[in-house]
């Protein structure tokens, strides 16, 4: 079983994660290469495309290293997918009282989408208190995202949506950020063209700023 409490100081260490719509299963391992390459060590696979289970089964099974989650998860069906390929985590775009409940269920670690304060209010009555902030950019960026923090130092915050290389460090430097998920370095035209240099270029950029910010 995996620990949440694991899953999440893995997220913070890694600093950042590679949001990812995948259109065929097989370009999975050398995108899960290409990342691994660059040191980040996590993917989240979205449930936008019919491939997504078998890229994080395969995934899974051949690069255990990577930490592997599920996002876009909106219905049942989906969640019992993920948790069947092997998913790591959860992540979803909104709040969803039932796919929250079924992940506790299954003692899976979850991170809910939340855009406003009375969803953090309802995530910790129901004890969640990992939440990702979506769309972070269009919300109000970091101003918006450090308003949630004051009402709620609790709360740890996946920030993403609009953040590209450019914003990264503004968001990292928010004590209760542990991460930013994105896809700008993990564009599906690259995934489409097979250009895998592209991803371990610019995911090692990303990585370089999660560095530099952490180090000072
Ligand atoms: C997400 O699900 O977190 C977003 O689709 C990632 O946002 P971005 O594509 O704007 O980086």
């Amino acid at each position: 079983m995996t620990k949440a409490v694991d899953v999440i100081s893995r997220l913070r260490g890694i600093g950042i994660v590679p949001v990812v719509e995948i259109a065929d299963a097989t370009a999975a391992i050398p995108l899960a290469d290409a990342l691994l390459e660059a040191g980040v060590g996590t993917i989240e696979i979205t449930f936008r495309s019919p491939a997504a289970a078998e890229a994080l089964a395969a995934i899974r099974s051949e690069r255990p290293d990577l930490l592997a989650g599920a996002g876009t998860i909106r219905w049942p069906d989906q969640l019992r997918s993920a948790l069947d390929a092997g998913a790591q985590y959860i992540v979803t775009p909104g709040w969803s009282d039932r796919i929250v409940a079924g992940a506790q269920a299954a003692h899976i670690p979850i991170v809910p989408g939340i855009a406003t304060s009375s969803e953090v209010q309802h995530a910790l009555e129901v004890g969640v208190t990992t939440l990702k902030l979506y769309p972070a950019e269009l919300l109000g960026g970091v101003g918006y995202l450090k308003a949630l923090t004051g009402p709620f130092p609790e709360v740890a915050f996946m920030p993403s949506g609009g953040i590209d290389a450019s914003l990264l460090a503004g968001y990292l430097k928010v004590p209760a950020v542990i991460a930013v998920g994105g896809s700008w370095f993990v564009k599906k035209e690259w995934l489409a063209a097979g250009d895998f240099a592209s991803v371990a270029r610019s995911a090692a950029e990303a990585a370089a700023i999660v560095r530099q910010v952490r180090t000072g």
